[in-house]
């Protein structure tokens, strides 16, 4: 049978990650990948997690094996409402938390409740591919800001909305954001940025859809505070997640913002998947009781940071005269912006053959640029890995 054409128009825009593409080429082979974005196994509290399982089953029971609330476990949500005041994040008295199956859905739920054919995001530039793919099936136009060391560029934010017409002001939905260790982009925005964004906001009527996986574990010690802190207006819908702060194959993400606009989620997610898993809910309510989380960010952190210093070591020896690249306070990626007029999108399956595998950076990119850029991940490699897959890199484009 054609089973093409049964397809809905919307598939159109449903393309293989490049970077899922691109581990498959190099499994198997002599390859070093800094093509991934997985934390490190270490991290993993394995012991605890187990013991919390069967905690969790024998205490909660039936309970933690039955359907749950669309919104969430109840006990879980006021739990991470509590962690997430502790964390610096405000919960104000008119949000609410909805749970989603890891962050990536509720990119997808802001997708399906605010974005029609013709509406305007606006992202950074470069953005993260994800959500670059939940946004496009609902056929939006975007406008991609630069970012330099300080985030988003909200001085060409400013201009940018100035000069747009009221008509296309009006189709504007959101400002998609990753304002701390940004992925791609290892920068992280400025407070006065922050602020700036934030006024713009209030000036244009405008919703920020904050994303922050990686605020927990900025391992300098710099001063910033979240969005969605910040906001007075109720402007900010942040995206979390414990993915990176405890275990990604939980699957337990959340969304945190003014309950009218959250509600609306939930009623989306009711169609989708019902709830996310209850078991994972009571595992990860337990593991912030017992300070698992906590441990794990705390581990997480010293052990990404000697990797990001080996990776910037190494790319200093190596790299020097071939471009520059980002200098990340957290999270789990350095960018590279190539000195030479190259695509690095061909490049890769040669680089792959020199035994070392990174995401060429175009498709990060909205607007088709970028070409000569590169990302890096430094959370999964070791460092021998780290050291000896950038000295691979650095003769590979030298070479070119
Ligand atoms: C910026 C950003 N947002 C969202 C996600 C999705 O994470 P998850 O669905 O595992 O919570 C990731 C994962 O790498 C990410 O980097």
């Amino acid at each position: 049978m054609d089973y093409t054409k049964l397809f809905s128009s919307r598939t159109k825009y449903m393309k293989a990650s490049e970077i899922r593409e691109l581990l498959k080429l190099a499994e198997g082979k002599d390859v070093i990948s800094f093509a991934g974005g997985l934390p490190d196994p270490q991290t993993f509290p394995v012991d605890e997690m187990a013991e919390i399982s069967s905690y969790v089953i024998e205490k909660y029971g039936a309970q933690a094996l039955q359907y749950a609330p669309t919104a969430g476990v109840t006990l879980f949500r006021r739990t991470l409402a509590s962690w997430l005041e502790n964390q610096g994040v405000a919960v104000n008295s008119d949000d609410m938390i909805l749970v989603t199956t890891g962050s990536q859905q509720g990119l997808d739920l802001t997708s399906r409740v605010l974005l029609d054919k013709g509406d305007i995001v606006i992202t950074e530039k470069p953005t993260y591919l994800a959500a670059i793919n939940a946004f496009k099936p609902a056929e939006p136009r975007f406008i991609g800001i630069e970012i330099d060391d300080d985030g988003m560029k909200t001085d060409e934010l400013e201009k940018t909305l100035k000069t747009m017409d009221k008509q296309d002001l009006s189709r504007i939905k959101f400002v998609y954001t990753i304002p701390t260790s940004q992925n791609p982009g290892g920068v992280t925005m400025s407070m006065e940025r922050r602020k700036h964004l934030l006024e713009l906001a209030d000036q244009y009527d405008l919703l920020i859809v904050e994303d922050d996986p990686y605020s927990h574990f900025v391992f300098e010690p710099i001063e910033f505070q979240p969005l969605k802190t910040l906001d007075k207006n109720g402007r900010v819908l942040y995206l979390g997640t414990f993915s990176k702060i405890l275990a990604p194959g939980l699957r337990v993400g959340f969304m945190l913002g003014n309950k009218d606009l959250v509600s609306m989620m939930e009623l989306a997610k009711q169609a989708m998947d019902l709830h996310s898993a209850t078991l994972s809910q009571y595992v990860a309510l337990e593991a912030i009781k017992r300070g698992v989380v906590d441990k794990t960010i705390e581990k997480a952190r010293s052990i990404y940071k000697v990797k990001r210093d080996a990776m910037l070591e190494a790319l200093d020896r190596y790299f020097t005269g071939l471009g520059r690249w980002t200098h990340p306070v957290g999270g789990m990626f350095i960018f590279v912006y190539l000195n030479k007029d190259v695509d690095t999108k061909p490049l890769m399956y040669k680089a792959l053959e020199k035994g070392v595998a990174y995401v060429p950076g175009g498709s990060f990119f909205v607007d088709g640029t970028g070409k000569n850029t590169l990302r890096l991940n430094f959370s999964y490699p070791s460092i021998e890995q780290i050291k000896e897959g950038i000295k691979r890199l650095g003769e590979f484009f030298s070479s070119i």
